[in-house]
């Protein structure tokens, strides 16, 4: 069995919680393969909105394996309150959770120093989530990180003193005092902790692997989106993991001729947290309109989303990055009373057209739509792709043919029962 790939094809928040709760049944294994709890999954089931920052989106579904692997980063402080809250819900995840061995773990000093360099980024801010993020990767890649397995180690103490004083000392240098109790916080890490080491840690590169060999079916399950990759998303205003596919296999231990379908998920159109270019942005009443019928807020930060319309420049090139095989349609019921949807084709950068996504996003770019007629009618009410209106399959037909990629599930609403699988 191959390992199949989800992930966002934009800036986040496509919706890809809701879709690995649909397709979970499907599959034996789910898998986070990297960032941490700056991602916010929702899903909606029985009337009830459930927020995922950390967890794998499959543990709603019992008898499902989920795993985090090697490539996330934890906040246990975070991590504690996730299944406190499943807890409430009386879901043990202490039975269906793996955790790898090597995930790096988020300190409190992490977080500090993530606000501290965002004040002092000036314009340059990326409008982080402020969740240590940044700085975790930053030390892993230092090789000063710790990870999971190191609180075993017999120099443990040595090692998590130095690195906490090497944080404490950049953070006097720069005279940034921290708003908290900062022996509260610690002591209040050092008990989460606790929690997170109830846990069943696994070398899980072998377990993944081992579970594709007796033909499991298993789920990578991407955070953020491609253009907050670290490598190929809108630099520097990215987020610091590489979200692609090729993230699954270094953040999962599974090897590219290991891997089958890549499952993109869209939305209808897009949106952005945080700063950083955007070339489809609506700054006008259109944007605002999406902003309010979608919900368009943070589910980390609550921070109102940026919104725009689809962009097929960037869409392509995530597809190309990241080998997509099939794709997930989120959100276009948002536009159900719209008399006139826009699609971006192409960017009109210094008075040349072009159909690539530049390396240099930041420059000033005219983007060209193709206008459609809005379908006005309310999609989340038919659950039969036939069924759907005229302009709606239009628009459809548009994607598919202008990215080569088939479209083949059509989410029409937050809940799971809002979803059409095509079979046509
Ligand atoms: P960080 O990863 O928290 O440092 O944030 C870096 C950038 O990525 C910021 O613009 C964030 O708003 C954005 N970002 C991080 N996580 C998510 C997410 O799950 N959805 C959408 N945007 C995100």
């Amino acid at each position: 069995m191959k390992l199949d790939i989800l992930l966002g094809l934009q800036w986040g928040d496509e919706g890809k919680g809701k879709v690995v709760d649909v397709l979970s049944p499907h599959y034996d294994v789910i898998a986070r393969f990297q960032g941490g709890p700056n991602a916010g999954h929702t899903l909606e089931f029985n009337g009830i909105k459930h927020v995922l920052h950390i967890i794998p989106s499959g543990i709603f579904h019992p008898g499902k394996i989920n795993i985090i692997g090697n490539g996330v980063v934890i906040d246990p402080i975070v991590f504690k309150k996730e299944i406190d809250s499943l807890e409430q819900l009386a879901i043990k995840a202490t039975e269906n959770l793996l955790i790898s061995n090597k995930v790096h773990l988020i300190l409190p000093t992490h977080k500090w120093i993530d606000a501290m360099q965002e004040e002092q980024k000036g314009k340059q801010k990326v409008g982080s989530t402020l969740k240590g993020i940044g700085p975790t990767y930053t030390d892993k890649v230092a090789r000063i990180g710790f990870r999971i397995c190191d609180i075993h180690s017999a120099d443990f103490s040595e090692r998590f003193e130095n690195i906490c004083k090497i944080h404490t000392d950049l953070l006097k240098k720069n005279s940034y005092q921290p708003q908290e109790d900062i022996a509260a916080v610690f002591t209040e890490w050092l008990n989460a902790l606790q929690t997170l080491l109830r846990f069943t840690l696994i070398d899980s590169e072998y377990e993944l692997n081992r579970y594709l060999k007796e033909d499991k079916k298993v789920l990578a399950e991407g955070a953020q989106g491609t253009l907050l990759d670290i490598d190929f998303g809108s630099y520097p205003f990215v987020t610091s993991s590489n979200t692609v596919a090729a993230g699954a296999c270094t953040g999962l231990g599974v090897a590219p001729n290991q891997t089958g379908k890549v499952i993109g998920i869209v939305k209808a159109y897009c949106t952005r947290v945080g700063n950083g270019p955007f070339p489809t942005e609506l700054l006008d009443e259109t944007g605002e309109q999406l902003r309010k019928q979608g919900h368009e807020f943070g589910t980390t930060t609550g921070r109102p989303r940026r919104c725009g319309w689809l962009d097929l420049v960037a869409l392509k090139y995530a597809i190309m990055i990241n080998g997509v095989t099939e794709i997930v349609l989120t959100k276009a019921d948002v536009m159900d009373n719209f008399e006139l949807i826009k699609i971006c084709t192409a960017y009109q950068i210094d008075e040349r057209t072009t159909h690539r996504f530049p390396s240099d996003i930041n420059k000033e770019i005219i983007p060209v739509f193709k206008e459609f007629a809005g379908w006005k009618q309310n999609l989340s009410e038919v659950n039969d792709y036939e069924k759907l209106p005229q302009n709606f399959k239009d628009y459809v037909a548009f994607i598919e043919e202008e990215t080569g990629v088939p479209i083949r599930i059509i989410s029409t609403g937050p809940d799971r029962s809002e979803t059409i699988i095509r079979t046509t």
